[in-house]
Formats: C-alpha cells, sequence, structure tokens
C-alpha cells in the first residue's frame, strides 16, 4: 500500500493509503472521499490534479483531458495515477468539493424542453427533493432514461429551494444523450440525477476583476456564476464573452440582458465566428476580443473564467498568461466526451 496525501486549496488534508493497481481517485472513494470527476476513464479532465511529490504511473488517457505540457509539470488525471511510492499532490479546489457521503443521486421530472438556437435546447428539471442547493459552476450527472449511460451538464440556473435545474445544451449528431433530447424526450419524462459534484466555481479574491469567456454552450456554469453575483449584488467589474460560430447559434440573450440590468459593472459580449450581412455585432473568435481586452486594465489581472470546448479553453489559458495574467487566476472547465 502506497501511502497518498491531497491538500486543497483552503489547506485541508486527504490522507490514505493506494493497493497496488488502485488508482487515486478509487483508493479516495474507499476511504470515503468521492473527488469531483466524472468519466473515470481519461477523457474528460474533471479529477485533474498536480502530483507535487513522489513517484506514479499515468494510465492511458487523452492529450485534450491533461495536454502535454500540464502533464510534464506534474498535471495528472486522478482517475489514471497509479502511485509507485508515498504521493503528494495538491487539488485545485476547496475541501467543501470533496462528498463524504457518495454522489447524491435523485429523480426528477423534465418540465420544459426548448430549441434556443440551431442544434441548442433548453431543458428544465424539477428534482422531486425540492432542495437544489449547488455552487455555480458545478455539474450534475443525468442519467438516459432505461439505461446506465451518464452524461455530464452544467447548471445555467443558482441553487434554489423549488427543486429548479435549468441546462443550456448542444445537440451533438448522433449523441446518445443529444438523440434522447432530439427524439424522445418530453416533459413530464422521468430522468435520475447525479451530484451535484465537480471543481469548477467562483473563487473569493476581493475586487479584482472576474473575467468570463464561454464557447457555446460553454456559457452554461458561467451564466450560473454571473445570475449568482446578481443575486449576491457582487461589487467586481464584470465582463463576458460569448463566442458561437454562425448567427443562427446565438442563444441566451435575454438571460444575459436579465443580469446586465441587475449587476452593475456587467457587461456582454456575444463574438459570432461566420457572421451573416444582418450581423452587427463582434465578430472573429471571442479569444482575440480577450487578448485585445487585457491591456485596458493597465495591469489590474483579472480572475479568469473560461469554459467551452478544449481548443477554446487552451487558447484563453494562452492568451491569459501571455497578458500577464498568472495562471492560478485561470479557473477552467473543458467540455469533453464523458
Ligand atoms: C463537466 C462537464 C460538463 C458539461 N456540461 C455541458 C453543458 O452544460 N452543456 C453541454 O451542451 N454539454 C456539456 N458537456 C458535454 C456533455 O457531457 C456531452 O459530452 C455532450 O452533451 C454529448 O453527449 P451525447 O451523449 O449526446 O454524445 P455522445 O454519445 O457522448 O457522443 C456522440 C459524438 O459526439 C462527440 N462528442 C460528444 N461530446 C462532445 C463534446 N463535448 N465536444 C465535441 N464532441 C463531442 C463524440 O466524440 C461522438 O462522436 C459537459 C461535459 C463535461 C465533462
Ligand atoms: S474523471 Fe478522470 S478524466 Fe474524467
Amino acid at each position: 500500500m502506497n501511502p497518498v496525501v491531497l491538500t486543497t486549496t483552503d489547506g485541508g488534508r486527504l490522507e490514505f493509503a493506494c493497493a497496488p493497481g488502485q488508482s487515486v481517485l478509487e483508493a479516495a472513494a474507499a476511504a470515503g472521499a468521492t473527488l469531483p470527476a466524472s468519466c473515470r476513464q481519461g477523457t474528460c479532465g474533471s479529477c485533474h490534479a498536480s502530483v507535487t511529490d513522489g513517484p506514479y504511473d499515468l494510465g492511458p488517457h487523452s492529450d485534450q483531458a491533461l495536454p502535454p505540457d500540464e502533464r510534464e509539470h506534474g498535471g495528472v488525471l486522478l482517475c489514471r495515477t497509479y502511485p509507485c511510492g508515498p504521493l503528494s499532490a495538491t487539488l485545485p479546489y476547496e475541501q467543501s468539493r470533496i462528498l463524504y457521503g457518495g454522489i447524491p443521486v435523485r429523480e426528477a421530472t423534465v418540465a420544459a424542453l426548448e430549441p434556443v438556437a440551431r442544434d441548442t435546447v433548453r431543458l428544465e428539471l424539477r428534482l422531486d427533493d425540492l432542495d437544489c442547493q449547488f455552487d455555480p459552476g458545478q455539474f450534475v450527472e443525468l442519467q438516459l432514461p432505461g439505461t446506465e449511460v451518464k452524461r455530464a451538464y452544467s447548471p445555467a440556473n443558482t441553487g434554489n429551494w423549488d427543486g429548479r435545474l435549468e441546462f443550456l445544451i448542444r445537440l451533438r449528431k448522433a449523441g446518445q444523450f443529444s438523440s434522447y433530447l432530439s427524439d424522445r424526450a418530453r416533459p413530464g419524462d422521468r430522468l435520475t440525477v447525479h451530484g451535484p459534484q465537480g471543481a469548477f466555481g467562483l473563487h473569493e479574491t476581493g475586487l479584482r476583476p472576474r473575467w468570463f469567456v464561454a464557447g457555446g454552450t460553454g456559457l452554461a456554469p458561467l451564466l450560473a456564476m454571473v445570475r449568482r453575483m446578481a443575486e449576491w449584488q457582487e461589487p467586481q467589474p464584470a465582463r463576458l464573452l460569448l463566442g458561437v460560430n454562425d448567427p443562427q447559434d446565438v442563444f441566451a440573450v435575454p438571460e444575459l440582458n436579465a443580469v446586465a440590468a441587475e449587476l452593475p459593472g456587467f457587461r456582454y459580449d456575444v463574438c459570432v465566428w461566420r457572421p451573416d450581412p444582418g450581423w452587427s455585432g463582434p465578430t472573429g473568435l471571442p479569444t482575440d476580443h480577450f487578448a485585445a481586452a487585457l491591456p485596458e486594465l493597465a495591469g489590474a489581472a483579472p480572475d479568469v473564467y473560461v469554459c467551452g470546448p478544449p481548443p477554446l479553453v487552451d487558447s484563453v489559458l494562452r492568451a491569459a498568461l501571455l497578458g500577464g495574467v498568472p495562471p492560478e487566476q485561470v479557473h477552467r472547465e473543458r467540455f469533453l466526451a464523458t
């Protein structure tokens, strides 16, 4: 057995033993601590951490979930990390994100399902259990009715006491959950919800500006964050950039306008990559607008929250680092297939 010590950002320590052939994620669960994770097979990136000391083997994983440069600097996926001796690692989240009673499993009813743009739908669920508390940025897994298939989705709303979960979901061609939503799902359907879980979320860092960059439905957890800021009337200046491919893909404008109306200091832009003559807003990639706007802050590096497809997340990270934002101020969630 190899001893493992994990440290959270708020100084919490988790110590347990890991058997040969057991991943750190499995050993933590065996010791009663469920760490943020989704696919458990090295493809989604949700169990990212950094090894600070000790030998380990890394099992098969996708380069998108753990880019080679992060791997070279001690980045690991805990579902694919097998200690070969005493191991210490840091977790990129606070102790509160570790579940000690296992992942909550609850039943819900489909309350609404509607298209909001080409290939994008809004799904609303009502949990039977009305206690619907979660931190903006977390995700739940929805189980495809009648199967064991689960997919991760990030609520776009904030925690509440009426059991309401709202999702913005991009429909993928021939995707299993996507096909259920486009072909069979109806209000009244029953779904099993696993969670909330996950490490992505707002960090309290005083009055530092917050910048949010979303690719497509990567907006969902960021919308939850700015909605929370509006509910709590948080004073940090906040700016959000949403990137979509075509004008037909634009969505969530009423929701963003509602936040802008309630939250002084919040502004947002939707950037269309392939505009048509009718589009009068910003064009191109949100990353380019982000990089161009960074100098406006005159050295006051913002906290950056980015979510969406891996290429967008990685390019925003590169632009942020080039623009002088310290890496620990760039918080990211990659929407990868689970
Ligand atoms: C933590 C987390 C949170 C997420 N939150 C959201 C969310 O709020 N909204 C949302 O729309 N999606 C979200 N996703 C992605 C989502 O979990 C599914 O991957 C996606 O909906 C496809 O599921 P599917 O069953 O329809 O497709 P699958 O049956 O899994 O796959 C069908 C095809 O689509 C491709 N594919 C699947 N997923 C992706 C992807 N993400 N990017 C590119 N190609 C893909 C597959 O390679 C395959 O070819 C999240 C993912 C993670 C890890
Ligand atoms: S849970 Fe480890 S990569 Fe998905």
